[in-house]
């Protein structure tokens, strides 16, 4: 994403909390620390998909 393929900042944001959430949930989860990954996947990963989507996603 890093190689002008985004088309605008709020995808670029979005693209990288997504990418981050799912870094931090992913660790926390490894260190069996349930609490930090629940809150990394609410705070990080899925405010990331409503971010993008609320931009990006064709409306119906
Ligand atoms: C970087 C932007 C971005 C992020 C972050 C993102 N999405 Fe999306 N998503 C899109 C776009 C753009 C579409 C519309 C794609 C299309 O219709 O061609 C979409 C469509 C979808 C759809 C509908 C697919 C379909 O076939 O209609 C679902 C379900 C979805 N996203 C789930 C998620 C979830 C869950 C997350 C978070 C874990 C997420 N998305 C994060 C950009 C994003």
């Amino acid at each position: 994403m890093a190689d002008g393929r985004c088309p605008d900042k709020v995808r670029a944001e979005a693209a990288k909390q997504l990418q981050e959430g799912g870094a931090a949930v992913a660790a926390a989860a490894a260190a069996k620390n349930v609490d930090e990954a629940r809150n990394a996947l609410n705070n990080s990963v899925l405010a990331s998909c409503k971010g993008c989507h609320g931009t990006h996603r064709p409306k119906k």
